[in-house]
C-alpha cells in the first residue's frame, strides 16, 4: 500500500488522500472564522496517537480546549499525568466521558470556555451584548465527536458520518449554558506515517476493520498489557504470575485455554480468543488502561 496517500491500516471511514487533507485544511480555515473556540478531542487512552499531527498549524491562535475523551476507559493516574503534561505546554485541558457525562460536560466545558474567552465576553458585555459562545468540535474519526455534540445538545443532532473537514452550510446546535456548537464535527487525520500510531488506533477500535488480522492485533495488545498492566491482565484471565514470562503466542494460548476456547487437536480458536481480548480491552472490562505515557 502506498503510505503517502492512505492510512496504513485500511477500511478506516476515510482514506486520507492528499487532496482530502488540502480540502480539510481549507474547510477548517473557513469554519474557524465562525467560531470562538475549538474543542479538540483526543482519546484519553492514546492521547498522542489520536492527535492530528498538524493541529497547532491548523488552529493557529484560535482558542482551544483539549478534551481527553473516553476517560472512563483510561487509567486515571495516566490521565492526570497527561493533563499535567499538556497544561505545562500552555494548553487548556479537560477530561471527559462523552457517553454519559451530560450535565457535568456542558457545565465544565461552558465554564472553561467562558474563562478562556473572558476578555471577549467582557467587551461584549460592556456594549450590552450577550452572544452565545460558538465552538467547533474537531478530532480524528471515532474519537467521539458526534457523541459529544449529541450529549451536549441532548438529542441526535450531529450527523455521525466521517467526512473530512466540516460542513459548508453552518448550522448551530444549542448546548445550554450559553454554548452553541457547529452541528458538523471537523474530521481530522491521524499521523499516518508512524506504525505505532496505526497499531494503537487499531487496538482501541478507532480503525474498525484493520488489515492487521485480529490475532496479530491481539498479540500487539498483549505485549502492551504485559508491559503496562500485568496485574490487571493476570487478574482478568486468572493466570499465575509465571504466565508473564511466557512468549506472546504461549500467553495467548494460555488465555484461550482458560476461557475454554479449546478446539480439536489441542489448539485454541485463535480468532475467538483475539476478539474477546480486543473487545474486553475496548470495553474497559480488563481494566482502565492508557497505552501511551507523555513524553514517550
Ligand atoms: P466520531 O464522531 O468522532 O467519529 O465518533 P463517535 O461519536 O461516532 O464515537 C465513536 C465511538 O466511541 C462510539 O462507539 C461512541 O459511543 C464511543 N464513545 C464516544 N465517546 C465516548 C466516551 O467518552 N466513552 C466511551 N466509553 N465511549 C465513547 P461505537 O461502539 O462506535 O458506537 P455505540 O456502541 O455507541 O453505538
Amino acid at each position: 500500500m502506498d503510505r503517502d496517500d492512505t492510512i496504513p491500516i485500511s477500511a478506516t471511514p476515510i482514506n486520507w488522500f492528499p487532496g482530502h487533507m488540502a480540502v480539510t485544511r481549507r474547510l477548517m480555515k473557513e469554519n474557524l472564522g465562525a467560531v470562538d473556540l475549538v474543542l479538540e478531542l483526543v482519546d484519553a487512552r492514546i492521547p498522542k496517537s489520536s492527535q492530528n499531527p498538524e493541529i497547532d498549524a491548523l488552529l493557529q491562535s484560535k482558542k482551544r480546549i483539549v478534551i481527553l475523551n473516553k476517560s472512563d476507559l483510561a487509567d486515571p493516574d495516566q490521565t492526570a499525568r497527561w493533563k499535567d503534561f499538556l497544561m505545562k505546554k500552555g494548553l487548556t485541558v479537560l477530561e471527559l466521558d462523552s457517553k454519559t457525562g451530560k450535565n457535568k460536560s456542558v457545565q465544565t466545558i461552558a465554564l472553561t470556555a467562558k474563562h478562556l474567552l473572558h476578555e471577549k465576553l467582557e467587551k461584549e458585555r460592556a456594549k450590552g451584548m450577550r452572544l452565545p459562545i460558538r465552538a467547533m468540535v474537531v478530532g480524528i474519526p471515532n474519537v467521539g465527536k458526534s457523541t459529544l455534540i449529541n450529549t451536549l445538545a441532548g438529542a441526535k443532532k450531529a450527523r455521525a458520518e466521517n467526512r473530512p473537514g466540516v460542513t459548508k452550510t453552518k448550522q448551530w446546535v444549542r448546548a445550554g449554558e450559553g454554548l452553541e456548537l457547529l452541528d458538523m464535527p471537523g474530521v481530522l487525520w491521524p499521523k499516518f506515517e508512524d506504525p505505532t500510531v496505526g497499531e494503537n488506533l487499531a487496538i482501541t477500535g478507532a480503525i474498525k476493520d484493520s488489515i492487521l488480522d485480529s490475532v496479530h492485533l491481539a498479540h500487539l495488545l498483549l505485549s502492551r498489557l504485559v508491559r503496562l498492566y500485568p496485574s490487571l491482565l493476570l487478574a482478568r484471565y486468572r493466570l499465575p504470575e509465571e504466565a508473564l514470562s511466557l512468549s506472546l503466542p504461549d500467553l495467548f494460548f494460555a488465555i484461550g485455554k482458560k476461557r475454554g476456547f479449546l478446539v480439536s487437536g489441542g489448539d485454541i480458536d485463535e480468532e475467538r480468543c483475539a476478539m474477546v481480548l480486543l473487545d474486553e480491552f475496548r470495553a474497559g472490562i480488563i481494566g482502565r488502561m492508557t497505552l501511551e505515557a507523555p513524553e514517550e
